[in-house]
């Protein structure tokens, strides 16, 4: 009978140490952190036009370093020269 008692017991506190694993591992997910762009190197392809160059832009503007990707040079530069108005940093 007390071998009972004590499985149970283990039982429980099994749960009960799961449960708030559970619970440590998806806090994550209810209280997420923001993601700090500032100093972080970025990669956008497509970055010369449309949602790329938009990214690029707000990638630029929260202070990370820029690597664009696309086809054509002449766009390129040219978008490039406009993100660099968007910069907040001195080592941008
Ligand atoms: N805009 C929308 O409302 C919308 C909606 C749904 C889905 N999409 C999709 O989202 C994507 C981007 O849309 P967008 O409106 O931003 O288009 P976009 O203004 O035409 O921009 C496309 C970008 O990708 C580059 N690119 C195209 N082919 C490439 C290649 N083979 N290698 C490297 N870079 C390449 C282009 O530069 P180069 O040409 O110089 O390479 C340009 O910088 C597209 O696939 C589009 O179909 C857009």
């Amino acid at each position: 009978m007390p071998g009972a008692v004590l499985l149970v017991a283990a039982t429980g506190v099994a749960l009960v140490v799961a449960l708030l694993l559970l619970l440590y591992l998806m806090s994550p997910l209810d209280h997420p952190k923001p993601l700090s762009l500032s100093g972080a190197h970025v990669v956008v392809t497509g970055g010369s036009s449309g949602i790329g160059k938009s990214i690029a832009i707000e990638c630029f503007r929260q202070g990370a370093f820029l690597t664009l990707i696309a086809r054509n040079e002449k766009r390129l530069l040219e978008a490039k020269k406009e993100i660099e108005k968007f910069s907040v940093n001195d080592k941008q």
